[in-house]
């Protein structure tokens, strides 16, 4: 006999994305003549950029040749690669990061959800509701304790310090799903808090691209002491279109250590790299050579023009949803736009109801958490003229 995890049953039936999919297949199937407009999931609209199309084409033809082609590559990511992450996303601001300090991945995602490999099941764990629901899901399967730290209008989407010592942290910022941001004094409380109390931070920094404003943190390394407390993660799916290539990378700094039971201090970038060499051989040479075109003139231009091109749906679709009288959040560092549903219903009613007399797909807050319910989240990357025509949809219903 073969015995479950049964950590697994403690979760629910389906992954947030795949219900929303699962739904909305059945109202296209029932209506096929209906116009959809997806900005549900936030996947990325703007195909990958031209600089990084052109490295993984002359990639290809390098590996079809005998001098060029590669096997298995270093399962921690190419040098090339780590050397450009250090120089551009860390040196450039300021931050002495090393190479043997990233690792690169398939994706942020998969390294969110790998991550608590390393850690021990009786670490307590304090995540935000709602939440982006990877780190809660992974964690439930993990069977951890876990501690929410309520983010809603009332707190202005700012979670405050956990009142009992948690081990493990989560925080992402510009924040999915509210689209808010901490300033670098936020940031820094929990930064101190981690040092106070030995814990480790996550910081999921996949948005950090679509910061506008001063004063917000790009990366959390940027905060003194946070090189002791903090293991960040980063991604190219929504800045370069890297939804489908996949290609990420995380931070684990050398001086960040955990404990045994017995006290003693253990590396956390050892055991991470140990975890890698046994379960990944590294991402394909071809998808690293896009990724490390990101970083050229030409993909960091490209780049900038995407998220203008994302910031810009956001701010139609925020405008639009405040013409049609609704409380909104986030959309202005992030491709994200939070909004209150209108008093009275629920988020899944509010889906249904959008879904059904405006042809428009978002996700329930409640999706990300019980302190989610009451929100709707909206994305931006979609095309501008869905993001228009979606406001228009809403501004002529009396959904509110
Ligand atoms: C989201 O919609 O929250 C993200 O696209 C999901 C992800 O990046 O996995």
């Amino acid at each position: 006999m073969s015995y479950i995890n049964e950590n697994f049953l403690e979760l629910q039936d389906s992954y947030l994305f795949s219900t929303i999919a699962k739904k909305v297949a059945k109202f296209t199937e029932e209506n096929p003549d209906k116009k959809i407009i997806k900005l549900g999931i936030g996947d990325v609209t703007k195909p990958i950029v031209p600089a990084c199309l052109e490295a993984m084409h002359k990639a290809v033809n390098e590996i079809g040749t005998a001098e060029g082609f590669k096997g298995y590559g270093p399962e921690q990511g190419y040098d090339f690669l780590r050397k450009a992450i250090v120089e551009n996303d860390y040196k450039q601001r300021g931050i002495e990061i090393e190479e043997d300090e990233i690792f690169v991945s398939d994706g942020a995602k998969c390294d969110c959800g790998n991550i608590v490999d390393i850690f021990a099941k009786d670490n307590k764990v304090a995540i935000t509701d709602p939440v982006y629901p990877v780190y809660l899901d992974t964690n439930i399967m993990s069977g951890r304790e876990i501690t929410y730290l309520p983010v809603t209008a009332e707190n202005n989407f700012k979670p405050e310090l956990p009142k009992e010592k948690v081990d493990m942290i989560y925080l992402c910022f510009p924040n999915n799903p509210t689209g808010t941001v901490l300033e670098k004094e936020e940031l820094k409380k929990w930064v101190d808090y981690a040092r106070e109390n030995k814990s480790i931070i996550l910081y999921d920094s996949a948005y950090e691209a679509f910061i506008t404003e001063e004063n917000i943190p790009h990366s959390i390394y940027e905060i003194e002491g946070a090189k002791e407390v903090a293991i960040e993660f980063k991604s190219y799916s929504k800045t370069a279109g890297f939804t489908g290539v996949r290609c990420a990378y995380v931070v684990i700094p050398k001086q960040l250590k955990g404990y045994t039971k017995a006290g003693k201090e253990v590396s956390l970038n050892q055991l991470w790299n140990r975890r890698t060499c046994t379960k990944f051989n590294g991402v394909s040479y071809i998808v690293q050579r896009a990724a490390e075109a990101t970083y050229s003139p030409e993909g960091k231009k490209q780049i900038e023009e995407n998220i203008k091109f994302y910031l810009e749906n956001a701010k139609i679709i925020k405008q639009g949803l405040e013409e049609a009288g609704f409380t909104v959040y986030g959309g202005v560092n992030s491709p994200y736009i939070w909004l209150k549903v209108p008093e009275g219903m629920t988020s899944w009613e509010f889906f249904d109801r959008l879904l059904e007399e405006v042809n428009i797909v978002g996700t329930p807050g409640s999706g990300f958490g019980p302190h989610g319910e009451g929100y709707f989240r909206l994305t931006a990357f979609g095309t501008k003229e869905n993001s228009i025509e979606a406001m228009n949809r809403i501004k002529r219903t009396n959904i509110r």
